[in-house]
């Protein structure tokens, strides 16, 4: 069967890496979450002084940008987790504090060109998901299947603190919903690779939608772009 590329691109906490994982699993692909890249070096600029939540020196994290080296590796359950210079960080990257700095990182045009590099070489020889901000438009234009989730703000709010919460973090609703609806308007509005549906992606708002029927409607997307059908 010939194998595609398939872009994931939208809102935070819309659902993307979920079924992006989903899709990838069940036609033996690779997964690519590409936020888990601009969120390592969102932690690495942290834990260098880089950037806090009262400064960010742009200069010194780009300097420092030779020294970064990712990869995912799988753990014994198969999942991809992300490696910062040989460190599982994995758990590090998905907290809240990582969450406020990572748009900021995530404008800097040199971050941006070092991991769609990086990107580009995860992708090649296709057989891949990859999901983000600009897969279908600035990583993979040509990507045979490009989709284009997005929910409310407050749906995404619940969901993404509820995993929060679950996972032992201290935060409230309106602190996540804060952090959604910051992300979505610096994520919209840089001037690099800002967010934005790519012409041929196709939109799905999960918002009243459950985790299953999204799969399947995605996977059967998926099939119809493999056999040529659509
Ligand atoms: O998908 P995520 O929420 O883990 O992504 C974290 C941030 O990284 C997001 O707010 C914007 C940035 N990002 C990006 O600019 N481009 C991508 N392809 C993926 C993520």
């Amino acid at each position: 069967m010939r194998k595609i590329t398939i872009a994931i691109d939208g809102y935070s906490s819309t659902g993307k890496s979920t079924v992006a994982k989903q899709l990838a699993d069940w036609l033996e692909y690779v997964y690519v979450d590409s936020g888990a890249m601009y969120r390592a070096v969102t932690l690495f600029a942290m834990r260098n002084g880089y950037i806090s939540e009262t400064s960010f020196d742009k200069k010194k994290l780009i300097e420092a940008l030779a020294d970064i080296s990712l990869e995912f590796k799988k753990n014994e359950t198969g999942k991809a987790e992300i490696y910062l210079n040989g460190e599982n960080i994995e758990k590090q990257i998905r907290t809240m504090e990582v969450s406020e700095l990572v748009s900021p990182v995530a404008t800097v045009p040199e971050v941006r060109r070092k991991l769609v590099k990086l990107q580009h070489t995860m992708g090649e020889g296709k057989g891949v998901v990859m999901d983000g901000r600009d897969i279908g438009t600035v990583v993979f234009p040509n990507a045979e299947l490009k989709i284009f989730m997005n929910a409310t703000a407050g749906e995404r709010a619940q969901r993404r603190y509820k995993e929060l919460v679950g996972r032992g973090d201290t935060v409230t609703y309106e602190e996540v919903l804060e952090n959604v609806t910051e992300r979505d308007h610096m994520d919209t509005t840089r001037d690099d690779s800002p967010l934005v549906k790519a012409k041929d992606a196709i939109e799905i708002d999960n918002s009243e939608m459950n985790l299953e029927d999204q799969f399947h409607i995605i996977l059967q997307l998926a099939k119809d772009r493999i056999a040529g059908r659509i």
